[in-house]
Parts: structure tokens; C-alpha cells; sequence
């Protein structure tokens, strides 16, 4: 529900419920030592004050540029990822003054102390609760304020944080279709118009990387040419609208996995590096000597190395869950692997080599049944199929951007809240600090803790425009068109001579590994590339699973829902060729 359609006596009320929190929050800033980005000496004063240390975080965004220390506008990201209290006590006659005491903060310095004395308001006659649905501010932050009551001069925010929308963004996405349709889909991404030797491009590398839609390609040049900034640090215009388009960009993310709050989403380079994030800092603070660590063989290189290094490290022992000849875990054998030492399980979701579908909800349930942790890795799932963090109960779930759509060099690292703050960060450096002296380093909560340094900016912000796109569309769509895309595929591929598909789990998706006699499988991907069909031929960084059916390398081709029976008729009848030793 937004402003318009309040009943204009409510308005009435809620403008002037926002003068007054205006009011309070200019009060308070004036009396703060500290710029933007320093939130816990806000905190500290605040305490010493006698006020809540979570008000300055909850106020930030009311307070005018010219009355408070803080920038409002770069103030706005950490207000939004940052946890909002359950509720505020202020009482009627806290002092103010106090904050003076706050001198012996490191860099405060009050100012006119004198001024703007007046008493915090003790009560903010507040209409019905249930009234008011949403409060907006001058940045057009939507604040949802159902839940907001008042009780003599307590305030009580009784939402949790995700309720807390993100501001609008300056730029509007222009997508003219909603409904999957596949000739509107195919006009979204320039690129499969390309035409590659002769010939217009088939671009079956989707498990590879995916092309990219002008929604996304129009929101990174939109952001170079409007908003490029670094984020949460300067008090100018542009770094607000920097920070502004990332967190809106993670709490798309948040919305897309169904995870409770954006505070769960860290941004990272993308599912390798994700995965070494969880190795090196959860994995080194919690597996010890002779615990063990669960992997399937189905894992690509990035779910299996940081498991052997972090096992060389800390002594603990890598377990591997076997699957049979059609590619599938055997949950049997999975179960039979975990046991009280079984510290984590770490999986795949979807097989980048052989395209299974795990049993994730199972295997998940399992582990958990013996205390271990979760690790999924949605890299090759988050394109096809629903990923829902809180259905699927993992504990991470990591993904790369450029697999869904987005750039390359951006991913994501979901984790349970619990977890996430009760581990240490991995990488230290600028943004991930509250506070630093030469003697000791406090830390932001996460996930600021986890982004040490300058991150991907511009490409988070295309991932958001990714996966804004992909929710158009709808995950079920794509999985029904994909599954059908797929069943034909393979049963056209099954028909040709000497063709042996590696990977025929019942459930599986998009990707069609398969070997051809008589034919190397660099021949058959060149052969393939002359007539514009993209294909990878090669190891798929998933060794093991390859040697599990006698293999070093097989053809891939990988689909995603912007690929049609004609590409897979072309693809068939292009292989055909192959075998038959034609020339094209
Ligand atoms: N992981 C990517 C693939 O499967 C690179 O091809």
C-alpha cells in the first residue's frame, strides 16, 4: 500500500507524525559527534545519554542535511540493513545534554549544545495503528509503520526489519512484457542476434555463463552515467544514490531467495569465492581434527578444493557421497556418511556437469538431523529452478551472478542470521568496521562485516536488475518451459548413432553432457562453433563426476529459456552431420 492510497485525514496525521519524529531525529543528530559513517559513536553517545543506542540507527533517516552531523541520504543504507529494535523507550525527559558527557569519545565535538533545547516530545498521538500503512519520507522511503504504536512515550516498531521497503529508484526498468513469452524473451537479450562464422549465434553455454538481458546492460550504463559513487561514505548526492541502488539491489536478492532480511545477503565476487568465504572463516572457527565434512560427487572444483585445504589445515576428514549410473545421490550411501563428526554438509543443488537435481530438501533434513550445517550451492540452480532458502532450511546458499543473467564478477553468500554473526570475518579492510584504534577493531554487524573493501558496485546493482527481470517472468515458468526444452533434447539427442548422454537423473535440468564415438569432444564443440552453436567441450571443473563414468571430457551443451526447439533441432541435426563425417 503506498501514500496514495491513504484517506487524506490519515495523511493529515502522518505528516505530522513525521514532523515530529523530523524533530526528535534533528534534536538528537545535532548532538552527535560523529559523520555518517560512524554509527557506533552515535551509539555510545546515545547510551550515554540515556537514550536508546538503536535510536540514532532508526532516526537517520528523518533528520534534515543542515541539522545533523549525518548525511540522511548516505545515512539510508545502513538504516535499512541495519536490524531495527523491537521497540524504543524514550523517556519524556531524557536529557539531551548529556550527550555532552559523550566528550570523551574520540572525535566528538558538541555543538551548540545551547540550541534547539526542547523537550523530546513524550508522546506522538499516533492514529490507529492499523490505520497508518505507510509513512513516506522525502526520499520516497517507504517505511511501513502498520505495526507502529504508541504507549505514553514508548515507541514500539513491532516489525521485524524485511518489512522495511528500499527507496525507489531513480531509474525505471523497461521491460514491455510480463508473461513468458518466448519471441518477446528472445528480444530481451541483443546478443542472440549475433551472427557467429556465418551464421546467427546458439548459445547453449548457458552452465558456463548466461547473456544478458537490455534491462541489465541499461541498468549498469545507467548507473556509470548517473550514480557511480563509492557507497556508505561520502556526504554527497551521488554516493547516496550509489548506496541507495546496491541495498535495493540486496534486498531484490533477499526477495528472490525468500530469505528473512537482507541483512543475510553478502555480496562477493561470485560462488567460488563465496565458498571459500564459508571455508576460511566459519570453516577454520568451527571444523577441528577428525570432524567431518560431506560432499557429493557431483561437486564442481569450487564445492570440493576450500574442503581439502580447510581439511589440511584443521585435520579433518572429506567424505564423498557416491551417486549411480544415471548421475543421481545415493541417499542411502549420503546417510550412512553422516554421523555426530559430520560438521557440514556441503552440495550441490543442480550439476553443472550433468544438470541432476539433488534431493536438496532431503539431504538437507539428514544433515541437520545429526547437527551438521548446510552449504548449497545454487550456482547452477538459481537460473532454473525455485531456490527458497526458508523451504530448503540451508544454512548458506551461494550463487554467482553471471549464471542468472547478470555480470560476471558478482555473487552472493545467503546465511542464517545466527551464523553469520557468530562468525568472525574472513577479509579485513575499509567498510566492514564500526570502529578502529591501534589496539583494538570493533566490527559492523553483517553483512557489512563480510564486504571488506570497495566491492562490485555498478554489477550488484545489475545482478538486482538480473533477478528483478528473472521474478517477471516467473522461476515456474521458466522450469516448465526449460523441463519441456530439455525432454526434447535429450530424446532427439538419444536417437543419434554412437551419441551416449552422460546424466540421466530423473531429475534434471537444463544441461546435456554426452560424448560422440568416434569423435573427440574439441572436434565435435568446434564443428559445433562453425555453424554459431556455442557449446563447452572439456572437464566442466568437475573432474571427478567426469571419471566416475570413465571420462575426461564431453560435449555440454546447457540450455536456458531463451533457447527454442529450433536451436535443438540445429543442434541435433548439426551433430547428425558430425557422425556422419559431412562437411558444412
Ligand atoms: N562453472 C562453469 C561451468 O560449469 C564455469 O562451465
Amino acid at each position: 500500500m503506498t501514500i496514495n492510497n491513504l484517506t487524506p485525514e490519515y495523511s493529515t496525521d502522518i505528516a505530522a507524525m513525521e514532523k515530529q519524529l523530523t524533530q526528535l531525529a534533528n534534536q538528537i543528530f545535532s548532538e552527535l559527534p560523529c559523520d555518517g559513517s560512524r554509527l557506533g559513536l552515535a551509539a555510545n553517545a546515545a547510551s550515554q545519554a540515556g537514550i536508546p543506542a538503536d535510536l540514532p540507527k532508526a532516526l537517520q533517516q528523518f533528520a534534515t542535511p543542515n541539522v545533523s552531523n549525518f548525511a540522511p541520504q548516505q545515512s539510508l543504507a545502513s538504516f535499512q540493513s541495519a536490524p531495527v529494535p523491537q521497540h524504543f523507550d524514550i523517556p519524556a525527559d531524557a536529557d539531551l545534554q548529556k550527550l555532552a558527557g559523550a566528550q570523551s569519545v574520540s572525535g566528538f565535538t558538541p555543538n551548540s549544545l545551547s540550541s534547539a533545547r526542547q523537550p523530546i516530545p513524550s508522546e506522538f498521538n499516533l492514529p490507529q495503528e492499523a490505520q497508518i500503512q505507510k509513512l513516506i519520507t522525502p526520499r520516497n522511503l517507504s517505511l511501513d509503520i502498520s505495526n507502529l504504536s504508541s504507549q505514553g512515550s514508548s515507541f514500539y516498531f513491532l516489525n521485524d526489519v524485511k518489512t522495511f521497503e528500499q527507496p525507489q529508484s531513480l531509474y525505471t526498468p523497461q521491460t514491455h512484457h510480463s508473461a513468458f513469452d518466448i519471441h518477446a524473451v528472445r528480444r530481451d537479450f541483443p546478443i542472440l542476434n549475433e551472427r557467429v562464422n556465418g551464421h546467427q549465434l546458439v548459445w547453449f553455454d548457458n552452465a558456463a555463463t548466461t547473456q544478458k538481458p537490455q534491462v541489465v546492460i541499461d541498468r549498469i550504463s545507467y548507473f556509470y552515467e548517473h550514480e557511480n559513487s563509492n557507497i556508505h561514505r561520502a556526504a554527497h548526492e551521488l554516493a547516496a544514490r550509489s548506496t541507495d541502488a546496491y541495498e535495493k539491489a540486496r534486498q531484490t536478492v533477499a526477495k528472490f531467495i525468500n530469505a528473512p532480511s537482507l541483512d543475510n545477503i553478502i555480496f562477493v565476487r561470485g560462488t567460488t569465492e563465496a565458498i571459500n568465504l564459508i571455508a576460511k572463516s566459519w570453516g577454520v572457527q568451527n571444523i577441528g581434527k577428525d570432524d567431518e565434512i560431506v560432499i557429493t560427487w557431483l561437486e564442481h572444483h569450487a564445492n570440493i578444493v576450500p574442503w581439502q585445504q580447510l581439511c589440511e589445515v584443521t585435520g579433518a576428514v572429506l567424505r564423498v557421497a557416491p551417486v549411480d549410473d544415471n548421475g543421481q545421490v545415493l541417499l542411502d550411501e549420503y546417510q550412512k556418511l553422516l554421523n555426530p563428526k559430520t560438521k557440514l554438509v556441503s552440495f550441490t543443488q543442480v550439476s553443472n556437469a550433468l544438470g541432476t537435481i539433488t534431493p536438496a530438501h532431503e539431504m538437507i533434513d539428514l544433515a541437520h538431523r545429526v547437527g551438521a550445517k548446510v552449504l548449497l550451492d545454487g550456482a547452477q540452480s538459481v537460473s532454473h529452478i525455485s531456490a527458497d532458502v526458508q523451504s530448503l532450511d540451508c544454512d548458506w546458499l551461494v550463487f554467482s551472478g553471471h549464471k542468472i543473467f547478470a555480470p560476471t564478477g558478482i555473487g552472493v553468500v545467503y546465511g542464517k542470521a545466527d551464523l553469520l554473526e557468530a562468525t568472525q570475518p574472513w577479509q579485513g579492510g575499509g567498510n566492514m568496521i564500526e570502529d578502529v584504534t591501534f589496539e583494538h577493531t570493533r566490527y559492523q554487524p553483517a553483512p557489512a562485516k563480510f564486504e571488506a573493501g570497495t566491492g562490485n558496485i555498478a554489477d550488484a546493482v545489475g545482478l538486482g536488475a538480473a533477478l528483478e527481470y528473472v521474478q517477471k517472468i516467473g522461476i515456474q515458468n521458466i522450469a516448465v518451459y526449460e523441463h519441456d526444452l530439455l525432454a526434447y533434447a535429450m530424446e532427439a539427442l538419444r536417437r543419434i548413432d554412437g551419441l551416449t548422454l552422460i546424466g540421466t537423473a530423473k531429475e534434471k535440468t537444463s544441461v546435456l553432457s554426452f560424448v560422440l564415438k568416434g569423435h573427440t569432444t574439441s572436434e565435435v564443440g568446434e564443428a559445433l562453433d562453425k555453424v554459431g552453436i556455442a557449446v563447452r567441450a572439456g572437464h566442466h571443473c568437475a573432474q571427478p563426476i567426469l571419471r566416475r563414468f570413465g571420462l575426461e571430457t564431453t560435449v555440454r551443451p546447457s540450455l536456458a529459456f531463451y533457447n527454442t526447439h529450433n536451436e535443438v533441432d540445429h543442434l541435433v541435426s548439426t551433430v547428425r552431420k558430425i557422425k556422419r563425417g559431412s562437411s558444412f
